[in-house]
């Protein structure tokens, strides 16, 4: 028989291995990803979802180098952070990947080739930004400038942050460096373009056949107006090599690579599964559905660069069917930022709530039409008001009051009752609309449907009284049948919000008595078949922890005072740099490692210590002005660096034979020392 299930091909955008993903990535691109591909299996679909870490360009170079690691530790470190957020999530990628396995490069290379064939991609030899400094070109981020189109001076390379628009490097108007701030000069460079002009009718023709948001096909028909050759190499070595053999030094640029990732990750899925062309029935199948979840920021490579390279190859690869690109996410009406200290960090999160918690928070309130903004506020009515006060409540006195006066057993259902019919007939056409919502992207109408079937249960088991039933004997199956009801109701309850809150929903449907994993069934079979009477039910346990006005107020009161202290320390100006000396006047200065032996308070001072140093060859006596910053007892044994050759001086009547160094900013100050060498040796 032929296989008649439909093919769902899910991606969310991949993101760069460079730092730890925040919560706007996670109501944009993931979790929408996730509560669809959950519920298009719980339908029946062949979903096969992929994902994977960016991790070539300038974001992960520039990144590392201000890390102090090499791009390869600073990869593996954030793919590691970044795989682990997303299991503590629970998403249920089919396969994640990392743009540096070595299978993405023969993708990448087909469909640079392909297009080279094709009379798609052209050299060119163009002026580019060198970095006299450096001895180096430099490109996208590592370069700032004033913006082409609004004149904002801190432009990047690539992308406006004030007004969005995307360009290259060599556009803007004085360019300098990122990191030392030098100017750059142009010179020329041999690179390869995509001739992305000669796509137009092409894109334009396939453009109109969607049926997209209208936002997003005006942006994308401008955008399509616009096109012109663009670079889609770099001088970099970081990256994947271009495939020339006059291209040393060169790689791919990381957009022109990254989207070929939704491929190549599920090339390593087939691969891991035993049929390695088991990808092609997907990617090659024009019946496929193929979505692509973004933020709104990748709308012009999802819908237009990646589409025309696609045309512009060989293989018959799938185009994007759908494009749901999410607006942004704010935090307490401002855009997360962590050099502002805006933010919330997501591990001390994930250990206070639970992965319900923050899945349902963030999807009934995802940025799907407009920005929309995390609050704490919300985020506690979401998990009280609505999971608690509404799901976990319903679930909560059904069973409760199923076990004191049911036995513990699905009682059965006998006669209905017109407002019995009508509870189920809304049970149904509530059922309906969310499967709707899903199937069209409408996570956060999705959410709220649910929590209104949560509301309908509670409203029907108030209006039927059943504990007035279960007081006469005669009344016994009329309460019955009110139980039996709903428990129907949370068994449909379970079904429909298994995609947001997967734990939870699970724990429900264990609670009616099932074993099975809920996740692994089918949504018509499970709303096809009625509980079956004398079914064991389970003691119900809490399902939501309630979130205390006093816990709201503490993150509230931590996030302002942290990015209070931050502008503070933005604020405070740094010293200026001391007139010039030369190295001769720098040799006179004789620094040694030295060790504290021991360290007393110079009494009637707030400041004033006085330290025994070991020298190596002597002990010397130091009085130095850290007892603010340093307990006397906790100093024995540490390293320091001294001025070994300072003039003696007398303080508070004590003789200093030296000092000792320390760094000192704000209201900080630590001491210098290298821990590993001896008192005595020399530092220069
Ligand atoms: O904007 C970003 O975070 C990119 N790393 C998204 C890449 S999506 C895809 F094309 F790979
Ligand atoms: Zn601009």
């Amino acid at each position: 028989m032929a296989d008649t299930k439909e093919k769902i091909l899910i991606t969310s955008a991949l993101p760069y291995a460079n730092g730890p993903l925040h919560f706007g990535h996670i109501a944009g691109a993931y979790l929408p990803a996730d509560c669809y591909a959950r519920f298009e299996r719980l339908k029946g679909s062949d979903v096969l979802y992929v994902c994977g870490s960016d991790e070539h360009g300038v974001a992960i170079t520039l990144s590392a180098e201000m890390a102090g690691r090499t791009p390869r530790e600073h990869v593996d470190h954030f793919h590691s952070i970044n795989t682990k957020l997303f299991e503590t999530l629970e998403l249920s990628f089919d396969h994640y990947s990392r743009t540096t396995w070595e299978g993405h490069v023969k993708p990448s290379h087909q469909y640079f080739t392909d297009l080279l064939n094709n009379g798609f991609i052209e050299e060119k030899v163009t002026d580019q930004l060198y970095s006299e400094e450096d001895e180096k070109f430099l490109a996208d981020r590592y370069v700032l400038g004033t913006c082409p189109f609004c004149a904002y001076e801190e432009a990047r390379g690539d992308e406006c942050g004030s007004c969005g628009q995307s360009y290259e490097a060599i556009d803007l108007k004085n360019p300098r460096s990122k990191i030392t701030g030098a100017s750059l000069q142009r010179k020329a460079t041999k690179h390869w373009f995509l001739l992305l002009d000669k796509f137009k009718d092409k894109l334009t023709a396939w453009i109109d056949s969607k049926n997209w948001k209208p936002n997003v096909v005006n942006f994308v028909k401008s955008y399509i107006d616009e096109l012109r050759p663009r670079a889609i190499t770099r001088d970099m070595n970081w990256g994947i090599p271009v495939p020339l053999e006059d291209a040393e030094g060169k790689v791919l640029y990381v957009w022109f690579e990254a989207p070929i990732g939704y491929i190549s990750s599920s090339q390593e899925w087939a691969i891991q599964k035993g049929d390695p062309d088991l990808w092609k029935q997907y990617w090659c199948d024009e019946k496929t559905k193929l979505v692509h979840f973004i933020g709104k920021d990748n709308i012009p490579f999802h819908a237009v660069i990646f589409p025309a390279m696609t045309m512009g190859q060989n293989q018959a690869y799938k185009l994007v069917d759908d494009l749901p690109a999410n607006e942004f996410y704010k935090l307490e009406g401002k855009q997360f930022s962590k050099s502002d200290a805006w933010y919330i960090d997501i591990d001390d999160f994930f250990s206070k709530y639970s992965a319900d918690q923050i899945r349902y928070a963030i999807a009934a309130n995802a940025p799907e039409t407009s920005d929309s903004e995390f609050t704490w506020k919300d985020f506690q009515n979401r998990c009280n008001a609505d999971l608690l006060g509404k799901y976990g409540n319903l679930a909560n006195r059904v069973l409760v009051f199923a076990h004191k006066q049911c036995g513990g057993k699905v009682p059965e259902l006998l006669d209905l009752e017109e407002m019995d019919r009508e509870f189920q007939a809304k049970i149904q056409e509530l059922t309906e609309a969310i499967a709707t919502a899903f199937s069209q992207y409408h996570l956060r109408r999705a959410c709220r449907l649910i929590m209104e079937l949560a509301q309908a249960g509670n409203v029907y088991f108030n209006d039927r009284e059943p504990w007035k039933d279960s007081k006469s004997e005669e009344k016994r199956s009329r309460m019955e049948t009110t139980i039996a009801l709903c428990l129907e109701c949370l068994k449909t309850l379970a079904l429909v919000s298994s995609p947001v809150i997967p734990e939870s929903a699970q724990k429900v449907w264990e609670f009616l008595g099932f074993e099975s994993k809920l996740q692994s069934l089918n949504w018509e079979q499970v709303l096809g078949t009625k509980l079956v009477s004398g079914q064991e039910l389970k003691r119900p346990e809490i399902l939501f922890k309630k979130i205390e006005d006093e816990q709201v107020e503490e993150e509230l009161t931590k996030l302002q005072s942290l990015s209070k202290k931050q502008e503070e320390a933005k604020e405070i100006a740094i010293e200026p740099i001391k007139d010039l000396i030369t190295f001769d006047d720098f040799c006179r200065v004789d620094l040694r490692v030295g060790q504290v032996l021991e360290a007393e308070e110079v009494s009637k001072s707030k400041k004033l210590l006085k330290l025994r140093v070991d020298l190596g060859s002597e002990v010397r006596t130091i009085v130095s002005g850290i007892r603010e910053f340093y307990q006397a007892d906790k100093l024995s044994g540490s390293k320091v660096i001294v001025v070994a050759n300072l003039k003696p001086a007398k303080i508070m009547g004590i003789e200093s034979e030296g000092m000792i160094l320390a760094g000192a900013f704000s209201d900080q100050l630590k001491l210098a020392g290298i821990q590993d060498l001896p008192p005595g040796a020399t530092v220069s």
